[in-house]
């Protein structure tokens, strides 16, 4: 390959730039797969201990999307030719600690997904940069598209509710 095909062929999102879409794809495929299958199992072992019925019924579909998305992306990564190799940061694991963490309260750990995505129509937004980027893997480009249209959808309830129980409109359940 001649330096200005190496050229042609690199792929820019997020501010970096890749050797090629695939290598790109692969990454952010392996990235988010792990994280996504780290939430969905931190917010089942939530499930168990929330004490508030409204908000238990929102974190069954978000663990259940979290948990799919692992999947589902787990999958489009082996259909490439990819294997798993993220390794879950100091932050990652942390956060996965406190929410399954049953002496954290539920208003906590609510206000701490809040301080994380303040904004929830901006959650992992860095998707839609890679989104916008791709030009031939549509595949990956509609599976990434969904998971980001889910994460703004959880967000979203979370933020709202977090915004109940702050202006008092909803109490806390002991
Ligand atoms: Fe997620």
């Amino acid at each position: 390959m001649t330096s200005q095909q190496a050229k042609a062929a690199e792929f820019h999102a997020c501010d970096k730039v890749y050797a090629s879409e695939r290598e790109a794809l692969m990454a952010t495929l392996d990235s988010i797969s792990a994280v996504e299958s780290c939430a969905g199992g931190a917010f089942a072992t939530w499930i168990t201990q929330c004490k508030d019925p409204t908000l238990r019924g929102a974190l069954k579909i978000i663990a259940e999307r979290e948990a799919y998305h692992g999947r589902a992306l787990g999958r489009r990564l082996a259909e490439l030719g990819g294997q798993p190799r993220h390794v879950l940061t100091p932050f990652e694991r942390d956060l996965e600690a406190y929410l399954s963490n049953p002496d954290v309260s539920d208003a906590d750990k609510v206000e701490r997904l809040h301080e994380l995505v303040p904004d929830p129509a901006h959650v992992v937004s860095f998707v839609l940069d890679i989104v916008d980027a791709i030009k031939e893997d549509t595949e990956t480009r509609e599976i990434l598209r969904l998971y980001q249209q889910d994460e703004v959808s959880s967000a979203t309830w979370l933020c709202n509710y977090r915004n109940q129980l702050h202006t008092g409109s909803r109490v806390a359940a002991e």
